[in-house]
Parts: C-alpha cells; structure tokens; sequence
C-alpha cells in the first residue's frame, strides 16, 4: 500500500505540470485590463503579457506610468487613466475598454492597485483611516469587477484578484488585513457566481516582497505621522521609546523578510491569465508557501503566541 501511494503520489504531481503548461491559444485576440501599473507587479505585468503578445490595457494612477509603459512596450498595449476610488473614472475606463474590445470582450482583469498606508496599532486610528484604505483595496477591486463584468462574460473570461497572506493573517493592525480580508471573500463568492457562466475567478496571495507598498521608509514616516497626531496618554501608555524600538523591527526584521524578486508574483498572474487551467489560489513567495499559510491554519492561540512574541509591546504591557 506504502509503495503503490509513493509510486502515485510523483504521478500525481507529473500530471499537475503537464497541464499547467498549456496555455490558451490566440494571445493576439485577447484584451486584457490590469490596474495600478505605475510601479511594482502591475508594471512588470503589463510588460510582461504584452511581451507574450497579449493586447493590454494598463490603468495607471499617474500620467507619468502611462508614458513610461507606452515608451517601454509595444504599440499593442494601451494606457489609460484610473483612479479605482472613483466610479467616474471607472465609467470612462469601460467607456474606453468597450470600444476596444468590440465584440471579443474582455479576457481578464488584474485587480492589483493598491496601498498600505495608513498601517499602525488599532488604537491609533480612527475610522476615515480604515475607509480610506477600504476605498482603494477592497471597494476599488469591487467596483473594478463589477463594472467590468459584462465585458468579461461575453469573453467567458478571468477576474483576477491581487490580495495577499495578510488576507489570510493578520500579524499587524490597520486596515491592511482587513481590506485583503475582503478581496478574499469577494473573490470566493465571485467565483461561485460566475462558474455557471464560464468566467474562472482566482486569487493571488503573495508574501512580503520589496515594492513601493513594502518600502520601509514610506513606512516608517507613516506610523511617525500617526504618532505625532495621538492624544498624550496614549503615547504615555505606548511609551516614548515605542517609535524607535519600531523602527529597529523594521530595520533589522522586516527588510530582512522582503523578497527582491518580482518575477515569481507576475509569474503566478500570468499564469493565471494565460493557462488553460490556471489554479484557484497562487501562493507566490517563500515565506507565503512555508511560513504565513501554514500559520493561518494553526490554532488561534498558536498564532497569536507566536506573533505576540515577536511584537514590539506598549510600555503597560501585561504580556
Ligand atoms: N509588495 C508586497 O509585498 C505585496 C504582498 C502582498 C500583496 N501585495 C499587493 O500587490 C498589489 C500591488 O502592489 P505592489 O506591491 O506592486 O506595490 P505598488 O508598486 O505600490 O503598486 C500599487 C499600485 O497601485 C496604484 N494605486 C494606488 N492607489 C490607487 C488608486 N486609487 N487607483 C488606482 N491605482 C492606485 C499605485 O500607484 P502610485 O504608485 O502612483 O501610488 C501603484 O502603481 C497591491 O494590491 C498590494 O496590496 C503586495
């Protein structure tokens, strides 16, 4: 029995790779949107499908990421602007991507725009901080998804969603979590939804990697503006010392954690634009796959140990 299980178990995974390495035919034909291309996965998305001859259009924020990715990339690939806050900027988006797209539809949509600021302890934030956020990662990729969603049924298309580990853990406070918490559940129901209709929905959770939303400098003067704006006895409860004692976690653990190597996410998203069979959840990063899954599926108090652990505490700290 041991032997008949070792001899399937290598078959198995053969047969997995075999068939993740088809990938759809008529590239040329097919349109696909991706949002937040300015910087980080969305850019090197946007170069990267429009290298393997897929008809991109890449939603940026900013009109220097339009003229950067015309320069860098073929005639194919069209830019547009898109705030993912705004419905009027969405309409206009799906005003443009109709035209475009004609009768073919829209193949995909790669709901990756994102932010990660304000992130601090819960305490210090107040509810426009936490809607601020939700604005752009969750009800942006809502927006996105259901503003688009005609044009991807006529192509029996993909949603694909960009949320993360911190959608399956929260080790830190702030709305981070919370809004990727959303991007999660929007996209297991969507998926069930759209199944009937032939639209395939998947999920991309990366670990830490060195991005402008990782970058610890635009962090750490973040959580130093949260902390100039809080009442003086919660400052005292958190202690003066509490900004530094952060900033040295940042320096001498959380740099550490940053993956340099973009490819391995793009990868996992175009893949799952591009294969026959894409899968449901891509796990991209080594820390995602060894360490932040396996902790989402421990023991709450486990988890909660391990991360407690590690935290830097408020000066009344109990713990
Ligand atoms: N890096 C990581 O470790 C990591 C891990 C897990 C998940 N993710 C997720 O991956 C996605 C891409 O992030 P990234 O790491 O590549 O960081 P990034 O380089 O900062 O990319 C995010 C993009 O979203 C754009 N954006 C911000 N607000 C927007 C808005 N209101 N409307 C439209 N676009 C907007 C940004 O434009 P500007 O640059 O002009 O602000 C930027 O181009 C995000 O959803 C992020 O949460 C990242």
């Amino acid at each position: 029995m041991f032997l008949y299980v070792l001899f399937l178990v290598p078959l198995w995974f053969i047969y997995r790779w075999y068939k993740e390495t088809k990938r759809v035919a008529n590239k040329s034909q097919k349109y696909v949107l991706i949002t937040g291309c300015d910087t980080g996965f969305g850019n090197l998305l946007a170069r990267h499908l429009d290298k393997l001859g897929f008809c991109v259009t890449a939603a940026c924020y900013t009109e220097k990421g339009e003229d950067e990715l015309k320069k860098a990339c073929s005639e194919r690939l069209k830019t547009l602007h898109l705030d993912v806050t705004s419905q009027d900027s969405i309409n206009k988006a799906v005003t443009f991507l109709t035209t475009v797209v004609g009768e073919k539809g829209l193949w995909a949509v790669v709901n990756n725009a994102g932010v990660s600021v304000p992130t601090a302890p819960c305490d210090w934030l107040t509810v426009e901080d936490y809607r601020g956020m939700l604005e752009v990662n969750l009800n942006g990729v809502i927006a996105v998804t259901l503003s688009v969603l005609p044009l991807i049924k006529k192509a029996r298309g993909r949603v694909v969603n960009v949320a993360s580990v911190c959608g399956r853990v929260s080790p830190f406070g702030g709305p981070y979590c919370v809004s990727k918490y959303g991007v999660e559940s929007f996209n297991d129901s969507l998926r069930m939804n759209m199944a009937p209709f032939g639209v395939k929905v998947l999920c991309i959770e990366p670990g830490f990697f060195k991005t402008s939303v990782t970058d610890v400098s635009i962090l750490k003067k973040n959580i130093k503006t949260l902390w100039d704006r809080l009442p003086q006895d919660v400052k005292d409860d958190y202690g003066s010392d509490y900004l530094h004692k952060v900033d040295l976690k940042f320096n001498d653990t959380f740099t550490k954690m940053l993956d340099g190597d973009l490819m391995k996410v793009v990868n996992c998203m175009e893949h799952a634009v591009s294969a026959l069979h894409p899968r449901t959840r891509y796990s991209p990063g080594w820390d995602a796959k060894f360490f932040w899954l396996p902790m989402s599926y421990m023991p709450t108090f486990i988890s909660d140990k391990f991360f407690l652990r590690d935290a830097v505490k408020p000066k009344i700290s109990v713990l």
